[in-house]
């Protein structure tokens, strides 16, 4: 391990991709954007993955995930999951959450805070709706978070709601979409000699105030 740190010690990014964030505009959400769609065009390997960050209150632990953004909508950063898991069950006490989104290729991070709220029903039921059968059928089949002592019984209990729902899966009710409205954007541009550049918007009275940081 420590011979291996050694060897990457010189050999990170050179941060020579980018150069200062001109390009993101007044609006934040329209940057977000702006951004998400030159990971694209960049082939970043799984661009709507972002590490979802929650506090669980009772012990102040913080706890990090990857999720999967599925819509940017109404400046709300939407993703789905079981609310019952871990992370459902510190939204609930606590629904101050992060989410982190990094583009190596791009040499790009983007900090997202804020306050998060399950979306409509109706919304949950229509994403639902869309995903594969054996996606909707994992749903109901995983008590997300909870332990597992045996995998056959996450394997019986598949089979069985594969029996029960021949047709039509209907949503679990325990599953379903969060969106997280967020009072804190920064966008982080890799930069030569680590003079990276962070431009944040905060949001304020209902305005967003822009300011830089240090790197
Ligand atoms: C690439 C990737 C995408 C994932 N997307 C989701 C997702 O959209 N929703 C979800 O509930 N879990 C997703 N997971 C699994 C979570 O990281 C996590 O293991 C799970 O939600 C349980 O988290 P919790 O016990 O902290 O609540 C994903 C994992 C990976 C590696």
């Amino acid at each position: 391990m420590s011979e291996w740190i050694n060897k990457l010690r010189d050999s990170h990014a050179d941060f020579d991709k980018g150069g200062l964030i001109d390009s993101i505009g007044n609006n934040p959400f329209d940057g977000f954007s702006l951004w998400f769609d030159e990971a694209i065009s960049n082939n970043e390997i799984e661009v709507n993955a972002c590490v979802l960050s929650t506090v669980d209150l009772s012990v102040l632990q913080s706890t990090s995930r990857i999720v999967y953004l599925k819509e940017l909508k109404n400046e709300q950063f939407i993703f789905y999951t079981n609310y019952n898991s871990q992370k459902g069950k510190e939204l609930l006490e606590n629904p101050k959450a992060s989410l982190l989104f990094f583009w190596p290729g791009l040499q790009r991070q983007v900090r997202i805070e804020g306050l998060v709220e399950k979306v409509s029903s109706e919304e949950s039921d229509a994403y639902f709706a869309s995903r594969p059968r054996e996606s909707q059928l994992g749903a109901w089949a995983s008590n997300q978070s909870e332990i597992l002592n045996d995998r056959n019984e996450l394997i019986f209990r598949l089979e069985e709601l594969d029996a029960k729902y021949p047709d039509h899966v209907p949503r679990p009710p325990h599953w379903g979409g969060y969106g997280l409205s967020p009072k804190l954007i920064e966008f982080w541009q890799g930069l030569p000699s680590r003079l990276h550049d962070r431009l944040i918007f905060q949001k304020m009275d209902n305005n967003w105030s822009t300011f830089r940081k240090n790197p």
